[in-house]
């Protein structure tokens, strides 16, 4: 079709957005998909119908060509559709698609262990993997359930950790809870992110003893937080001291994001537990959580895995990590993050001065998030920013923390392109300041 090239395109719109196909397929998702997952804003009004992405650059159905600021949800650090990654997918679907999960092994699942053992900030570790970034953090959860004998675990405000019943005990936005309220166990004490690491000493020298802290390294999705430097060994140090164990969650953060591998590496910190997915196939679905050797002994029952599930270590996905983590994990895409992120950071730090919306920004790395003063500007944002050809998203517990996280490999060119036309989304949408 309109042909994508390498992905390192500006964009190109042909029609109003979304498009006439996108609108035609939007009202096929109204009439037979479920409400809530179905892609349709609020009020039933059509959505962006994607056809085919590469690089930055994505293409919707109507022949729309988009600059890719979510990195889809963090996933294309690579860009979409890696070279590599698909080369070595293809190929794996020539060979084995389905293998038997927890019950029969195949080659690259052991070649991935081996090779994410040696990659992750925790000290002799076993890999368990998991199939979605919520899948993780259940298997991390239950792991320092069953490690410790203890039965509660502290978590942050805000902090997104995923929305199946384990992992919603622990994410913090009310919208995402409340109707499930009565549901949710383990017991969670809550901190404010950032909060004093006295305070959580405080908390765990109490009683019952608390069996794991659970932290965004850095806060994604709710609104793009970094701690003050230093914070997250002082909440380790805390953690060792009383036997709690400390999960990091970065299914976000991991394999270069905010500039260094994991996002605990700035500090220096060995989590007990380590989540990891998003980037780590490049585009599948694959996630994993890797744990003290001594931890991850606590699975050793006898009888059946206490938790797996059938396309647990896909082979397809287990080819496309092993693909793309030779990138993923160069020191020369760590150096690359880290001097266009300053770029970002310089650009962005005068947003607040020029655009009347923009309440602040913050961020590390490619991850950055423009608070706007209200949700209803940030949503303006984004639709304005989308018919200028750039996505991005708001998030934050008010939706009002837009975020910008481009593919790790985004050429300079057309990253510096979509930042001037958020700049024109940000000055038609919310005005600039005189
Ligand atoms: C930090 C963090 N943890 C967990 C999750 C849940 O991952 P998934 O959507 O793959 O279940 C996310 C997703 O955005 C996340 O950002």
């Amino acid at each position: 079709m309109a042909g994508l090239g390498r992905g390192d395109l500006p964009p190109r719109l042909r029609t109003p957005v979304p498009g006439p196909r996108s609108r035609a397929l939007s009202r096929a998702l109204a009439r037979h998909a479920a409400p809530g997952i179905n892609t349709l804003p609020a009020g039933g009004g059509p959505t962006l119908v994607w056809d085919e992405a590469r690089g930055a650059n994505v293409l919707d159905v109507d022949g729309n060509r988009f600059v890719d600021l979510t990195s889809g949800f963090g996933v294309a650090a690579l860009g979409h559709r890696p070279p590599a990654v698909v080369a070595a997918v293809c190929r794996q679907a020539g060979r084995l698609v389905h293998g038997l999960g927890d019950v029969h092994a195949h080659p690259l699942r052991a070649e991935l262990a081996a090779r994410l053992a040696v990659l992750v900030p925790v000290d002799e570790p076993r890999i368990y993997f998991a199939i979605s970034g919520g899948d993780a953090v259940e298997i991390a959860l239950k792991t320092a359930l069953l490690a410790t004998g203890r039965r509660r675990i502290v978590a942050f405000a805000p902090s997104y950790h995923g929305l199946t019943l384990g992992a919603l005990a622990l994410t913090s936005r009310p919208a995402f809870r409340s109707p499930f309220a009565a549901h949710l166990s383990p017991e969670v004490v809550r901190l404010p992110y950032a909060c004093p690491p006295a305070e959580l000493a405080a908390l765990l020298a109490g009683e019952p003893p608390v069996a794991a802290a659970v932290v965004e390294p850095v806060v994604g999705r709710e609104g793009i937080l970094v701690p003050p430097p230093g914070w997250l060994a002082e909440i380790a140090a805390a953690c060792r001291a009383r036997g709690t164990l400390l999960v990091a969650d970065e299914i976000l953060t991991a394999f270069g994001r905010t500039g260094t591998r994991f996002a605990v590496d700035a500090d220096g910190v060995r989590p007990d537990l380590l989540c990891c997915g998003k980037a780590l196939a490049g585009g599948l679905p694959l996630a994993a959580v890797a744990g003290q050797r001594e931890l991850m002994a606590a699975w050793e029952r006898g009888g059946e895995a206490l938790h797996t599930a059938t396309f647990v270590a896909h082979p397809l996905a287990c080819a496309a990590a092993l693909a793309a983590l030779p990138r993923l994990a160069s020191p020369a895409l760590l150096t690359r993050v880290r001097r266009l992120g300053a770029a970002v950071g310089r650009r962005l730090a005068g947003w607040p001065e020029r655009f009347a919306a923009v309440a602040a920004v913050r961020g590390r790395g490619l991850l950055w998030g423009v608070e706007m003063r209200s949700a209803a500007a940030a949503e303006a944002a984004v639709a304005a920013a989308r018919d200028r050809g750039v996505l991005w998203l708001a998030g934050g517990p008010e939706g009002r923390v837009a975020q910008i996280l481009p593919p790790l490999t985004i050429a300079e060119r057309q990253l510096a392109g979509a930042l001037d036309r958020l700049e024109g989304a940000l000055a038609a949408s919310g005005g600039a300041r005189a």
